[in-house]
C-alpha cells in the first residue's frame, strides 16, 4: 500500500470539513484569513450542516446567487425554528417590529421605498463635492513625518462624518454619534457577553432618546436632512411612526458605517500587499471604480448574511426542512473559481466582477452607490496624495464580530 492511501475511516485534518466556531471571526484562523477555510469547506461540503451553530453553510456562488433571489425565504429572525442560529438574533435585535434588514414583504418594501430616493444614484452624485472635501480634510490632518493608522485617521471617520451629515447631526454630538456607531454593529452579534449586551443597550437607549427629540424638533423646523425627509413622509399620510424612523436611523448606522470603513482599510492592505496593483492605481487613475470593485470582491467587509426557508427547500441535493438557518457566505462566493477566474489574485484590471458583497435580491444594500463612492473617493485620493504609502510590518489584529470582517488599526508609513 502506498503511504499517499489513507486507512479507510480514517479522514486526515484535510479531509475535514471546518464548522461551528471555525467558520467564524472568533476562530484565529478564520479571523487571519477566511478563504482557505472556506474554499475547503466549497469542496469538502458545499452544502455543510453545521450541528454546532446549528444552521447549513452554503459556499457556492451560483446557490448563493439563488438563494439570495429566492422569494419564498425569509429574513426574520422571528420565523426561524428556536435553537437555530438565525433565532440568536432575536434577543440582538429589538423586540415588536424589526428594521427593513430583517422584515420580510410586504413590510419590508414599504419601509425601503421610503429610504430608497435618499441612496440613488442622483442623490450619491450629489454628495460626492462634499465627501471629496471631507477626504482632503482628514488626508490634511493626517500629513506630517512619520506614519498613521489609517483606521483611526482616515477609514474609521470618513463614514461616519458623511452618515451624521445626512441625518443632520450637529457637529457638537459627532463624538457621541461615533461611539453609537461602532456600538450599532455589535446588535449584529448573537454571540455577545451579558456585559457587551449591556453596553449595546446602553448605546441603543441614549440614541433612541436623542433621535426621538431630533424628530420632535424637526416636525417644528424642518431642515434639509434624511431625518425630515422621513418625517415629511410621515406626514404626508404615509405611515412610518417615530418608531419606525427611529429604527431606520440606527439600521443606517449599524449597516452603513464600520462596514464603509472595512471596505476602505480591508482594501487598502490589499493594495498595500500588492504593490504592482497599487502602482498600477497611481499610474491610472481612472482604474479606482474596477478597484474597488475587485476590494469589494476579494476581502468582503460583510462575510456572510441569513435567511429561514418556511417551507422545506432542497440544495444541491441536500433537504433543509422549514424554519432551519441557512447562512450564504458571502466571502466564498466571491472567491468561488466557477464565478471568477484565479479567485485568490488581487487584480485591479480583472474584468466581469460578479462579487455578492452587497447581498441580491430585494435586500440588495441599499447604501451600495453611497459606499461605493466614499470608497473611489477616498483611496483614489489617498493614494496620490501619499505616492510613496506603504504598510508597517506588525501583526495584523481583527475585530471579533461574526459576519463582519475589518481591521482594528492599519498602521501606514505615509511618505
Ligand atoms: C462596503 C460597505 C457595505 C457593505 C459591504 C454592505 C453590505 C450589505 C449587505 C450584504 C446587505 C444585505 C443583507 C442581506 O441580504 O441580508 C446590506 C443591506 C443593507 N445595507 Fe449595506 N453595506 C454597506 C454599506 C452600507 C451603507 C453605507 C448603508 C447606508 C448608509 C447601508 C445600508 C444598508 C441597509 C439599510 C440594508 C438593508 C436593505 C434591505 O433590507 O432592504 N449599507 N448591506
Amino acid at each position: 500500500m502506498s503511504d499517499t492511501v489513507k486507512p479507510a475511516g480514517k479522514k486526515s485534518e484535510e479531509e475535514t470539513p471546518p464548522t461551528g466556531v471555525q467558520l467564524t471571526s472568533l476562530d484565529p484562523e478564520f479571523q487571519r484569513d477566511p478563504a482557505p477555510v472556506l474554499e475547503r469547506l466549497r469542496r469538502l461540503d458545499p452544502v455543510h450542516h453545521d450541528t454546532v451553530l446549528n444552521r447549513y453553510v452554503l459556499t457556492r456562488n451560483a446557490d448563493i446567487d439563488a438563494l439570495l433571489w429566492d422569494r419564498s425565504l425569509s429574513v426574520d429572525p422571528r420565523k426561524a425554528s428556536p435553537g437555530t442560529f438565525e433565532a440568536n438574533f432575536i434577543s440582538a435585535a429589538r423586540e415588536g417590529e424589526q428594521s427593513m434588514l430583517l422584515s420580510d414583504p410586504p413590510y419590508h418594501t414599504r419601509l425601503r421605498s421610503l429610504v430608497i430616493k435618499a441612496f440613488s444614484a442622483k442623490s450619491i452624485t450629489a454628495m460626492q463635492p462634499r465627501v471629496q472635501e471631507i477626504v482632503h480634510g482628514l488626508l490634511e490632518a493626517m500629513d506630517g513625518p512619520g506614519g498613521c493608522d489609517l483606521i483611526e485617521s482616515f477609514a474609521g471617520p470618513l463614514p461616519t462624518i458623511v452618515i451624521a451629515e445626512m441625518l443632520g447631526v450637529d457637529p457638537a454630538d459627532r463624538a457621541d454619534f461615533k461611539r453609537w456607531s461602532d456600538l450599532a454593529v455589535m446588535n449584529f452579534n448573537p454571540l455577545l457577553t451579558p456585559a457587551e449586551r449591556q453596553e449595546v443597550a446602553e448605546a441603543g437607549a441614549a440614541f433612541d432618546a436623542y433621535f426621538r427629540a431630533a424628530i420632535t424638533e424637526r416636525k417644528e423646523r424642518p431642515r434639509d436632512d434624511l431625518v425630515t425627509h422621513l418625517v415629511t413622509a410621515e406626514e404626508k399620510g404615509d405611515r412610518l411612526t417615530e418608531d419606525e424612523i427611529v429604527r431606520m436611523c440606527g439600521l443606517l448606522l449599524a449597516a452603513g458605517n464600520v462596514t464603509t470603513t472595512d471596505l476602505i482599510g480591508n482594501g487598502m492592505l490589499a493594495l498595500l500587499r500588492n504593490p504592482a496593483e497599487l502602482a498600477k492605481l497611481q499610474a491610472d487613475p481612472s482604474l479606482i471604480k474596477n478597484a474597488v470593485e475587485e476590494m469589494l470582491r476579494y476581502d468582503p467587509p460583510v462575510t456572510q448574511t441569513g435567511r429561514t426557508p418556511l417551507s422545506d427547500i432542497e440544495i444541491d441535493g441536500v433537504t433543509i426542512a422549514a424554519g432551519q438557518s441557512i447562512t450564504p457566505m458571502l466571502a466564498a462566493a466571491n472567491r468561488d473559481p466557477a464565478a471568477h477566474p484565479e479567485p485568490d489574485r488581487f487584480d485591479i484590471t480583472r474584468t466581469d466582477i460578479q462579487h455578492l458583497s452587497f447581498g441580491g435580491g430585494v435586500h440588495f444594500c441599499v447604501g451600495a452607490p453611497l459606499a461605493r463612492m466614499e470608497a473611489q473617493t477616498a483611496v483614489g485620493a489617498l493614494v496620490k496624495r501619499f505616492p510613496a504609502i506603504r504598510l508597517v510590518e506588525s501583526p495584523l489584529e481583527w475585530r471579533r464580530v461574526p459576519g463582519f470582517r475589518g481591521l482594528r488599526r492599519l498602521p501606514v508609513h505615509l511618505r
